[in-house]
């Protein structure tokens, strides 16, 4: 243990140019030890109980050895109850073993140390989780959709599927599972694994994921839910009230599968269903593995907003097959997902529109720049000591692909989509470092090719905050007509019921809006309102700039639409920059105050933590 801290200082004082995995491949945030021993399969029995919110039950850890006669078993955990812990002799008997639970730390939960007999090859973990468990949100009834069965998902990522299952929580280990699960009788169970909609809903579930995945992938929810194919490998689990829209909306998902496997290799998955969360749902989606979890917040009528799919589909290849090897390296998930999801979009739905999505995409990661510290402008972001939910941002998303554009823009598309199906079947079903991917990079796209860029520009694009100086900057002919209609409205030449909008794209909504909103007045609120009626927009993303814009400039009218998108969305990317921007004035901060306790009841633990922060009720 002591020459390994001193190989990881040394390895540390080297700097970011010149390190190995020994150091930047370390996870500071699992207490796992994959260096000794590593689970294999996991096998989980559980019962899912609503009026105790919680998952009671037992975890089945069956362990590979790498470090012979280590007799302790590390797993991570947070907020469980453990009441008991077996372990299996040769024979298959489980027999209790000692186990002890460290001191909580806040990000991080306790280590379980569990002491681990010579012979045994696997463990049985006997525990509850807790109902303020930060890996699931238990909603009411009247929180749902359909307002008559009571609804429960969880988050993994990034490090949350300690709080539900006592793991080895690093994406370092990958897994397979299997599952039984109980619920009340009338509601139906789902999980990132083969869901069979042809099983009876009868309160017993069956999940077989032969797959390996790492910890942050396993995913469970349980409601009232329906399932509707869209092709025979496609399909929406939903609330039944849900339905029939989330598949109209998302009926392009098929052909997005066949575009990014022309691009990029085959799915390996199997099937490719969606499961669409309650308005609670913090994240837009999140790309659990044969089902991906997808806020209703993006059911728009008019497909706008299905980037989303595309960017969920796109971990198939970019995160789920090929996985960062710890948070710090985060952006080989998200960049690269970024730029697999505007390839599909483009594919699908054109290159214009490809081209809006990068440009709106490039106008919030330079607002993330000006709000993250400088060392945050990173790719490879120092994470030690660091709760990853905090240290979020666009940046490892929106930098990370603008990367991969200019890497494809000095090869030519050509080489570069060789370069990126090859380096997704050279690393599938593996994690890596971003000291790996460059060491990839340089071998098989800048040492092979004459034209291009050298080593040291990748180095900068990734250690260096900010953006490169011959980074290109996305343009879209379709905005640079919207921008002079806008520049023509803010200096009073063209009035707002003249604003040729009828034609408008929900993209070119967005691009008038994020530039109008930097310094709105009320009466340009009045007259965009009254000319277009946006205060009432059903559209979700439409309607979060257009708010923006009415607390900036108090627009005293969209107050009352405000506190019900607040209440009725608990996204955290829709409604935490509306906190923050009620937060700067002290009678807005109040009112907001009393709107975020009527909302929280309905929030998911990271969206309260959020907000709390943002309204300083710490
Ligand atoms: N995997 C992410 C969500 C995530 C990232 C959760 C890091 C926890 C830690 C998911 O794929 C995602 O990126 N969701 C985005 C949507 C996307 C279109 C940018 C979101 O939720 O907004
Ligand atoms: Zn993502």
């Amino acid at each position: 243990m002591k020459a390994l801290t001193a190989l990881l200082a040394a390895g540390l004082a080297l700097g970011a140019g010149s390190t190995t995995r020994a150091d930047t491949g370390r996870d500071v945030h699992s207490y796992a030890e994959p260096d000794k021993v590593v689970t294999e399969h996991i096998h989980l029995d559980l019962d899912v109980d609503f009026a105790a919110k919680q998952l009671r039950g037992s975890a089945t850890l069956s362990l590979k050895r790498i470090a012979s006669g280590d007799n302790q078993l590390v797993l991570d955990t947070r907020d469980l109850t453990i009441s008991k812990v077996e372990a299996a002799a040769p024979n298959g008997a489980f027999a209790p073993t000692p186990f002890t639970l460290d001191k909580a730390d806040p990000a991080l939960g306790s280590a379980l140390r569990i002491t681990l007999p010579a012979d045994a090859k696997s463990v049985k973990v006997t525990y509850a989780s807790s109902p303020t468990a930060s890996g699931l949100q238990w909603l009411s009834a009247n929180q749902t959709a359909g307002k008559k069965h009571p609804f429960m998902f969880s988050q993994a990522q990034a490090i949350h599927a300690r709080s539900f299952i006592p793991l080895q929580d690093t994406p370092q280990i990958r897994v397979t599972y299997s599952a039984v699960v109980r619920t009340p009788k009338e509601l139906r169970a789902v999980m990132s694994a083969d869901n069979d909609a042809s099983q009876p809903t009868n309160g017993e579930y069956k999940f077989k994921m032969p797959q390996p995945i790492p910890s942050y992938l396993i995913a469970i929810a349980a409601g009232d839910l329906a399932f509707k194919p869209m092709s025979a490998r496609t399909g929406v689990w939903a609330e039944p009230v849900t339905l029939d829209a989330a598949v109209k909306e998302f009926e392009d998902t098929e052909s997005m599968i066949v575009a990014a496997e022309k691009l990029y290799g085959p799915y390996v998955w199997g099937r490719y269903d969606l499961l669409i969360l309650p308005p609670s749902f913090p994240f837009g989606g999140m790309e659990n593995p044969r089902l991906s979890f997808i806020t209703p917040t993006v059911i728009a009528g008019d497909k706008s907003l299905v980037s989303l799919i595309a960017h969920e589909l796109a971990h198939s290849w970019s995160g789920n097959l090929v996985t960062n090897a710890t948070w710090r390296d985060l952006w080989l998930n998200e960049g690269f997902t970024t730029y697999v999801e505007n390839r599909i979009m483009e594919e699908i739905y054109g290159r214009d529109r490809a081209l809006m999505e990068q440009t709106l995409g490039r106008h919030d990661l330079l607002e993330d720049f000006a709000k993250v510290d400088e060392k945050d402008r990173a790719l490879a972001i120092d994470m030690t000591g660091r709760d990853p939910d905090e240290a979020f941002s666009r940046v490892p998303y929106d930098k990370g692909a603008a990367l991969l554009f200019y890497l494809e823009d000095k090869y030519g598309r050509d080489k570069f989509d060789a370069f990126v199906k090859g380096y997704f079947a050279a690393h599938k079903f593996k994690t890596l470092t971003t000291e790996e991917f460059i060491a990839y990079a340089d071998k098989e796209l800048i040492k092979k090719n004459q034209r291009g860029i050298k080593l040291p520009k990748l180095k900068e694009w990734i250690y260096q905050p900010g953006l490169p100086e011959d980074a290109p900057q996305p343009e879209s002919p379709a905005f640079e007509a919207v921008d002079k209609q806008l520049a023509s409205f803010t200096s009073g030449k063209l009035a707002a019921n003249k604003i040729k909008a009828k034609t408008w794209t929900t993209h070119e909504w967005l691009r008038f809006l994020n530039g109008f909103a930097d310094k709105p007045t009320v009466a340009q609120m009045q007259a965009l309102d009254a000319a277009f009626k946006l205060t009432q927009t059903g559209n979700n993303e439409i309607a979060h700039v257009w708010l923006r814009a009415a607390i900036k400039a108090d627009y005293k009218p969209a107050f009352p639409r405000l506190e019900q998108y607040l209440v009725s969305i608990g996204r955290r990317k829709l409604v935490i920059p509306l906190y923050n921007l009620l937060a700067q004035t002290p009678a807005n901060k109040a009112w907001a105050i009393e709107v975020f306790k009527k909302a929280e009841p309905g929030y998911h633990p990271l969206t309260i933590g959020s907000a709390k922060k943002e309204l300083g009720l710490n």
